[in-house]
């Protein structure tokens, strides 16, 4: 043995050199896998049955003994032992026992037998870094739409390992993005939602198979694109007020603040947007701002701002209706934020009674601008006072409205005012010649005395038509109390009939006392007048 085995002479190696080229030209070389810290069992061929005498070396640069089944040499190292009587034990194996192994085994014939043990050690354990990402608090990684994300897998092994990546979104199979020994990482340039998923890195050692993967999931969130927009509104059944914030089109959602305005007294924080206010906490233009926050939005967030306002009303106190006719009230709402609800109502009765349209009352809103059509006016059921309510949660307003029903005009009335007219403008006109040319009229006064006379006489039947005509042009006034223009009109009639009749009588004095009589609203052109006039008396 100590020629065969521990000091083999040339020619014995040279023999085994041959033989176990013939095993591996055979394709009998056994190739056995270990791993490192692992214990292997290489086996001195393939044989049942009594061996003989076995002894174990390893082939490096020359044979070195390992192990014999000649129980007087002791193994080269208590790693190693025979285990069956014939195959080696090799425990707590490391990189450095890869190589070749040959057993002898000495019987009738000496046989040699050549194992090739190759050691893996890994992968133990994979690193990913998957940057730039944030992480939320329960750990997972999110990405902001649009960014660049690197992803890079390490792992240390031998021989080194084939790394993967995987892919898989939402409820879809995985894809392989592919893999490469040398390279385990990769970049996406453009996150879109898309490439959200789980991205799994995958490696493998391709010697024993052992592999281990690293799954991350990996969340592609997007602030919105706009702004956010909030409004009031009465919240439906109740006076209560609804405050509203939206910031769409983000992934996740947004989370909102609504504080009041200034102060910033928090009014309430939802990922909702949604507050409902009581009244006792709503004035007159109040204002709320909301500030939106997005976990990839801008640090300070995003705000908008709201206004609240009590209505104020527009309308016309007064409005005349003809017996069979139809009249419409209107009432105008401004300053409400949130809109407010207009209402009209009867105060025939306390409480006020709310009209409800039917074929007598039609009610139209357009905006904040309601109407309230009565038809067929009569003037026992629709006289009175009526009211327009507007309210909001910041207040209510009410304004009264009356309404008088009068009788058509008869013809005969109408006849009457229109000769009347004919005839005031026939003294309108005899006034203006008198007024421009009073020369003239000083000439031939005394000719025309007897005339003037009948002017005079026509003037004061002029006049008294005028005071009828006042009285209806008083009743005129109330059933049309919008038509306002032509009062005016009416009094400038008035001035030109005094001043003529003053001129007849020569009497100036009394012309100024009738002008400052009349002269409530007449213009300064009119006190010229008399100053010019002055000159000629
Ligand atoms: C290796 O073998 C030794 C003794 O034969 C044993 O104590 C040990 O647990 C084994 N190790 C492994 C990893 O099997
Ligand atoms: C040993 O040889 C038998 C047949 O002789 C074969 O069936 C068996 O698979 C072999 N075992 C090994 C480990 O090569
Ligand atoms: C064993 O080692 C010897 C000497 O280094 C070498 O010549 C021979 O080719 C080796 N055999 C095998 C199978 O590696
Ligand atoms: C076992 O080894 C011893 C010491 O080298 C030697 O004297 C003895 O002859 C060997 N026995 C056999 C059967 O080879
Ligand atoms: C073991 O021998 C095989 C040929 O049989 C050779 O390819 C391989 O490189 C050898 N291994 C070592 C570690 O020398
Ligand atoms: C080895 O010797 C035994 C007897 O000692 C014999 O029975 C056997 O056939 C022999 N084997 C070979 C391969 O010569
Ligand atoms: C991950 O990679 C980035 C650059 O790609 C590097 O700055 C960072 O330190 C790495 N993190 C870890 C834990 O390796
Ligand atoms: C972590 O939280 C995010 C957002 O709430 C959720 O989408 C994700 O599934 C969570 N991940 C785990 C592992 O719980
Ligand atoms: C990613 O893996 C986790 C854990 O297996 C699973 O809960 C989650 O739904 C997966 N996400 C996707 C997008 O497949
Ligand atoms: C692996 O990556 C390297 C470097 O990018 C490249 O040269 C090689 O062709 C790749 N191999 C495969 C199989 O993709
Ligand atoms: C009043 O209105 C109704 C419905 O719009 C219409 O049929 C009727 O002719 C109107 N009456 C008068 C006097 O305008
Ligand atoms: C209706 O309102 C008017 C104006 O406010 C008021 O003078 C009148 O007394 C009220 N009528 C009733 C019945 O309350």
């Amino acid at each position: 043995m100590a020629a065969g085995g521990r000091a083999p002479e040339p020619r014995v190696l040279a023999c085994l050199g041959a033989l176990l080229a013939g095993w591996v030209a055979a394709g009998l070389e056994a190739v056995v896998i270990g791993e490192v810290h692992e214990n292997v069992t290489l086996y001195c061929g393939n044989i049942s049955g009594p061996r003989g005498l076995v002894t174990w070396y390893r082939n490096s640069s020359e044979p070195v003994f390992l192990v014999s089944s000649n129980s007087s040499l002791p193994p080269a190292s208590p790693r190693f032992s025979l285990v069956s009587a014939s195959s080696l034990h090799i425990e707590a194996l490391s990189l450095q026992d890869e190589g070749n192994y040959t057993c002898q085994e000495i019987l009738n014939v000496t046989r040699w037998f050549h194992v090739w043990l190759q050691v893996a050690s890994g992968p133990y354990q994979i690193e990913v870094n998957i940057s730039a990402t944030g992480r939320l608090p329960n750990g997972t990684l999110y990405a902001v739409k649009g960014s660049q994300v690197d992803f890079s897998c390490n792992s240390s092994s031998w021989p080194p390992p084939m790394v993967e990546w995987w892919f898989q979104a939402w409820n879809s199979s995985g894809e392989p993005f592919g893999n490469n020994l040398t390279v385990s990482s990769f970049t996406l340039l453009l996150m879109s939602p898309n490439l959200q998923g789980n991205y799994t890195c995958l490696a493998m050692n391709m010697l024993s198979g052992r592999h281990r993967e690293v799954t991350t999931e990996l969340l592609v969130y997007s602030p919105p694109p706009a702004a956010p927009q909030c409004w009031a509104e009465m919240s439906s059944g109740s006076f209560m007020l609804q405050l509203t914030c939206r910031w769409d089109g983000g992934y996740p959602g947004a989370n909102f603040l609504w504080t009041e305005e200034p102060g910033g007294v928090i009014v309430g924080k939802s990922k909702l947007g949604v507050e409902i206010l009581n009244q006792s906490q709503l004035s007159d233009g109040k204002k709320f701002r909301c500030v939106g926050s997005h976990i990839v939005g801008p640090e300070s967030g995003a705000s908008c701002v709201v206004q609240i306002g009590g209505p104020s009303l527009l309308s016309e106190p007064l409005k005349t209706c003809f017996v069979g006719g139809n009249v419409t009230l209107t009432c105008q709402v401004s300053g409400a934020y949130p809109p407010a609800k207009i209402l009209w109502l009867r105060n025939l009765t306390q409480p006020e009674v709310v009209i409800q349209p039917n074929s007598h009352y039609l009610i139209t809103q357009n905006g904040q601008s309601s109407t309230l059509t009565i038809r067929n006016c009569s003037q026992d059921l629709d006289e009175g006072y009526y009211v327009c309510r507007a309210e909001n949660p910041v207040g209510v307003r009410e304004v009264d409205i009356w309404l008088s029903v009068k009788e058509p005009l008869n013809i005969g009335g109408i006849v009457g005012t229109i000769v009347s007219l004919l005839l005031l403008g026939l003294a309108v006109i005899s006034g203006l010649m008198l007024y421009y040319s009073p020369v003239f009229c000083w000439k031939v006064g005394n000719t025309f005395r007897g005339q003037d006379m009948g002017d005079v006489m026509v003037l004061v039947d002029s006049e008294e038509e005028e005071e009828e005509e006042e009285e209806e042009d008083a009743a005129e006034e109330e059933e049309e109390g919008n038509e306002r223009e032509e009062l005016p009109k009416e009094r400038a009639k008035h001035n030109h009939i005094h001043r003529v009749t003053a001129l007849v009588n020569g009497n100036i004095e009394q012309m100024g006392n009738g002008f400052q009589d009349l002269q409530d609203d007449s213009s300064d052109q009119q006190s010229d007048i008399v100053q010019e006039e002055d000159r000629p008396v």
